[in-house]
């Protein structure tokens, strides 16, 4: 569903992200870990065509994204939760979750604004209250309630556990496990696996701008299709 090909991004004269490779398949939760200053936020924003990159491929469906216009990349049903919940501070809770019907066209918008309160009815709870007025990890949870408003084929969480309470940290595993049984396509970037343990079916390590898949042990075979006996699973 989601393949980026050989990536590479450049800001200013650095190479951020060098011959990255990654994928996400349909219904798959699949997490890009890495340390501070690693590259995440970077091939988030590239996936969303904030930046070009300067080589490299990125195929959604069947677009390539990187040559698809914005206004089309907004219909193709990706959201993205960036590290900063980046709010509309003079508008309501529920605004900023509606922001995207306003500006792209959401045909189907009130059934998915009740499914994503079915997902967080905390967040209805605080519907009518100015998003300035509820806590910084009340805010996370607001942006990914927009984030799912939009995506509903793909979504992108830049650190959504980051700098929250470890009761909303897990609160926000919760509602991604709920999100993951209803079929909802997940690239997450975090700085270590410690909120999505156990949640992902695939992970990209990025170390300095290079990616590279590693094994997760709570699942089967291996990406190279390697059984832990070393025989090949591929056929
Ligand atoms: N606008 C920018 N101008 C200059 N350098 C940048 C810019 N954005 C990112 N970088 C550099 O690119 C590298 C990767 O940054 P990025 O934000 O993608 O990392 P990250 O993995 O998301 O880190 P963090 O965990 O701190 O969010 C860092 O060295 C950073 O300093
Ligand atoms: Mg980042």
């Amino acid at each position: 569903m989601l393949k980026a090909s050989m990536l590479n991004v450049e800001i200013g004269p650095a190479t951020i992200v060098r011959d990255g490779s990654f994928e996400v398949k349909t219904g798959q939760m699949v997490g890009l870990i890495g340390a501070n200053g690693a590259g995440k936020t970077t091939c988030l924003r590239t996936i969303m065509g904030f930046i070009s990159p300067v080589s490299g491929q990125i195929t959604f469906d069947h677009f390539e994204l990187t040559k698809t216009p914005a206004h089309q990349r907004a219909k193709l049903g990706i959201g993205y939760m960036p590290e900063d919940r980046r709010l509309v501070p003079s508008q309501t809770v529920e605004e900023n979750i509606l922001t995207s019907v306003w500006s792209v066209g959401i045909p189907d918008w009130q059934d998915r604004l009740a499914w994503i309160y079915r997902l967080m009815p905390e967040v209805e709870a605080l519907r009518e209250r100015p998003a300035t007025s509820i806590s910084g990890g009340q805010q996370k949870l607001v942006a990914l309630a927009r984030a799912l408003m939009l995506g509903n084929k793909l979504l992108l969480l830049d650190e959504p556990s980051e700098g929250i309470a470890p009761v909303l940290a897990r609160r926000i595993s919760d509602i991604l496990t709920d999100m993951k049984a209803e079929g909802v396509s997940v690239l997450i970037a975090e700085s270590n696996t410690q909120h999505c343990d156990g949640l992902l079916d695939r992970m990209f390590v990025i170390e300095r701008g290079a990616i590279s898949e590693k094994r997760l042990s709570w699942t089967g075979p291996d990406p190279l299709g390697q059984e832990p006996d070393g025989h090949s699973s591929r056929v």
